[in-house]
């Protein structure tokens, strides 16, 4: 993959009721859920990879990004300059990263689920992996 810019301007969550569970789909790699425009937005992270040698690439944003497991497994696979490392999640314990990313399940496609937070605007660069 050649490295390329994606820019998410503000509003970017769906509409969603309040006072009221929201609707998540099974499966799915990236699901955005809710926000507060200009401010934040939530979703959830469910990669299909089931191992490091599957990611095609790695993602930065222009803001930080909190990874908090939900169910499953998740390891993140993280490059802060200094090359590439693996970081296991661990329920109820909030990471925050800045750097390049990506993630997997290593007990198979979509078994851990990660809550993310994240600005409503910011943009994101993607690079290749060799
Ligand atoms: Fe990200």
């Amino acid at each position: 993959m050649k490295a390329k810019r994606i820019q998410t301007s503000a509003g970017s969550f769906p509409k969603f009721p309040l006072h009221q569970g929201l609707a998540a789909l099974p499966k799915k790699e990236w699901q955005v859920l809710c926000g507060d425009r200009n401010h934040w937005r939530v979703g959830y992270f469910s990669p299909p990879q089931k191992k490091a040698s599957e990611l095609t690439f790695l993602e930065k944003h222009t803001c930080v990004e909190l990874f908090l497991l939900l169910s499953g497994s998740i390891t993140l696979v993280l490059d802060d300059g200094h090359g590439e490392y693996e970081l296991r999640l661990v329920p109820m314990q909030p990471v925050m990263v800045s750097g390049w990313h990506a993630g997997y399940c290593p007990k198979g496609p979509h078994t851990g689920v990660a809550l993310v937070v994240e600005r409503d605007q910011f943009s994101t660069i993607y690079r290749g992996r060799p």
